[in-house]
């Protein structure tokens, strides 16, 4: 897993800060910093071999990335509120995806799996409104990396993987 995490993960993840430090929000320091413009990088242990939700697995690490490269100013073409918005509709329209597939193979352990899913879909709101509030770059970095970390490595391996075993 380390190995993977070291492959995968633009760095390991830093302990997250529940919340930003300061009360006022702070200014986002972009200018004259350079970048990694990817936060997570497609591996093929996360394939499950299921063609639409594998599909779907990319385009979710995709749009994490192209969040971390806007909010970084590496790209800065696209807003990342706009990015946050896609990333969002695509996360809860794969998860609806993948619960009626479960549902339709009669996999185990599907309320478990609908619960973790509305976990990150609480997450994932919480990261919208600290960068709403103007958290810093080096305060965002470390809740996304954990972010996409828990949602792409530790859930894809661990419980989609599971779910895979009893997909037709
Ligand atoms: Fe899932
Ligand atoms: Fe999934």
């Amino acid at each position: 897993m380390r190995r993977l995490l070291a492959r995968v993960l633009a760095e390991p993840a830093a302990k997250a800060p529940s919340k930003p430090a300061a009360k006022t929000p702070a200014k986002k320091t972009r200018a004259n910093v350079t970048y990694a413009a990817e936060l997570i990088r497609w591996d093929s242990a996360f394939t499950l071999d299921h063609g639409r939700i594998d599909e779907e697995h990319r385009k979710i690490t995709r749009l994490l990335n192209m969040l971390y490269a806007d909010w970084m100013g590496s790209h800065g073409k696209l807003s990342p509120m706009r990015v946050l918005d896609e990333l969002n509709t695509t996360m809860i329209r794969h998860f609806l995806h993948e619960e009626s597939v479960m549902a339709e193979n009669k996999c185990p352990h599907l309320n478990e799996h609908k619960v973790v899913h509305r976990l990150f879909v609480r997450d994932l709101k919480e990261i919208g409104a600290m960068m709403r509030s103007g958290i810093t770059d080096t305060e965002i970095k470390p809740q996304l990396l954990t972010f996409t970390r828990r949602l792409v490595v530790d859930h894809v391996l661990t419980m989609d993987h599971d779910m895979a075993q009893y997909m037709r």
